[in-house]
Formats: structure tokens, sequence, C-alpha cells
């Protein structure tokens, strides 16, 4: 059988069970939160050590608005106090960051230290990091169509492609969803369209290294088709090893 032969250029993760790691432990859900950035810190680091190239990662949703007033503000400032620490690392690491997201929803402070954080790393290029928060899937189609409206441009799949939230990136290859839930919840539905999906069943505070790895390794074993017969996959990788070797 003929297997992606390359690594995952573009890993995005949606990172789930933040609140089912604290409450087993009888803490607040946002210990989970806090817990889940510790675990997102060393994720972008293996990223890093991988030559990943692209991260993005599923931070709030459109929908998590919904939940307990408490647990939103709770979200939100500890976004202003991970931005205040992280991003001189990330910066030194060669980090370029992206809020992915209905930002204008936010509040002045939050969104100033998102804007701040993406001017001061935009010179980057080790690792294109994409947090998307206030982000969903039905959102970013929306906002597309209504910039080219805007515009008087024509909707095609070409240019909705490159009025996404994520133009700036070529789709995920593998997408990882951490808590056990086998369901995308709105997150990259136009960009995931032939994207490989991996369900773990570690709640994201728990994903560490070797979990990654090991959703790496299972995408290393899939084929990618899109669309076309096994054969034709086959002998096209075959071509390309003759013509290299
Ligand atoms: C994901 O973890 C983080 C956010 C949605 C902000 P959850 O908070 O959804 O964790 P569970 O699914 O309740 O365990
Ligand atoms: C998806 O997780 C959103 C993020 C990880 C930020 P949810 O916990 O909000 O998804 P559902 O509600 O279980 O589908
Ligand atoms: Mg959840």
């Amino acid at each position: 059988m003929t297997v992606s032969s390359s690594a995952p250029k573009h890993i995005a993760i949606v990172m789930d069970g933040n609140g089912r790691w604290a409450t087993r432990r009888f803490l607040p859900r946002v210990a989970g939160h806090r817990q889940g950035v510790e675990s997102l810190r060393r994720c972008v680091q293996a990223c890093l050590d991988r030559n990943v190239g692209v991260l993005t990662v599923f931070a709030f949703s459109s929908e998590n608005w919904d939940r307990p007033a408490e647990e939103v503000s709770g979200l939100m400032s500890l976004m202003v106090s991970v931005l205040a620490k992280e991003v001189p690392k990330l910066h030194a690491n060669g980090v370029q960051l992206h809020f992915v997201g209905e930002l204008s929803a936010l509040s002045e402070k939050v969104r100033g230290g998102l804007l701040q954080a993406e001017a001061a790393t935009a010179g980057n290029s080790r690792l294109v990091l994409n947090i998307c928060f206030n982000y969903g899937g039905r959102w970013d189609i929306a906002q597309a169509a209504r910039k080219l409206v805007a515009a008087g441009e024509a909707v095609t799949e070409r240019s909705l492609d490159g009025a996404m939230a994520l133009a700036h990136c070529a789709d995920p290859d593998l997408l990882i969803r951490t808590g056990g839930e086998f369901r995308i919840s709105n997150f990259l539905l136009w960009q995931c369209a032939y994207t490989e999906m991996y369900f773990s069943d570690k709640l994201w505070p728990e994903f560490d290294e070797a979990a990654l790895d090991a959703a790496i390794a299972d995408y290393a074993q899939r084929e990618r088709r899109f669309g076309k017969t096994s054969g034709q996959v086959a002998g096209a990788a075959n071509t390309r090893a003759a013509s290299s070797g």
C-alpha cells in the first residue's frame, strides 16, 4: 500500500477535555484550562522540534460564550495573562502568531493583547501558530462570502478559499481531537475537506509528545487519495520515486 510519505506539514487540534481533567481532580474547570495551556506549550515545542510548519489550535469556539459566565471570564483573563508571559518566548523561538476568529466581539483589552502579539511575531517563520479564538467554521465561511460580496467579486471555490481566515496557510494535513469525542464542533469546516482525522481518548492536558508522535505515525500509514483510486496514487508515487532516484 502507498502511504503518505511525508510528515504532516499542517496539524490542527481540537484541544478538548480540560474541564473533565479538572473535574476529576475536584478542581474548578478553569484549572483545567490552565493545565491545557501547559499542554499547548509542550505541543508547540514538539512541533518546533519536528519541523511541523503550521499548528492550528481551537481555543474558544463561537458557541463557548454559552458556558457559565465565570468560565468565560476565566478563559478571557487566562488569554491575557498567558500572552503577557508567553509571547516573548514564542518570539524567541521563531513562532509567528495568528489569532483567527471574530476578534471584534472581544473586549478591548483582550483584542489589544492579541493584535500586539501578532504584530510582535509577524516576522518569524519557524512555526506558524494559529490560535482560533471566538472562531467557528460557519462564521468563517459567512465572513468570507460577505467580504467577496462587498468587494463585488464572484463567489467561487477559489475566491472563497482566498477570503477565509486561514488563507495564509495550506489546508491541514492532520486534524487531532482529544477528549474522546468524535465530532468537529464547528472547527475548520471548509479547510478539512481532505484532512486526515485522528481521535484520541486522552484529555488535552494529558496529550504529550508521545501522544503527538502516535498521531503522526498513524497519519503516516494513511493513503490520501483526494478522490482518486489507490492505483493512481501508487502510480504517481512510483513515478516520483523513479525521477528522484
Ligand atoms: C476544551 O476543553 C477547551 C475549551 C472549550 C475552551 P473543555 O472545557 O471543553 O473540556 P471538557 O470537554 O468539558 O472536558
Ligand atoms: C470544541 O470543544 C471547542 C474547543 C476545543 C475550543 P467543545 O467542548 O466546545 O465541543 P462540544 O461542545 O463538546 O462539541
Ligand atoms: Mg469540551
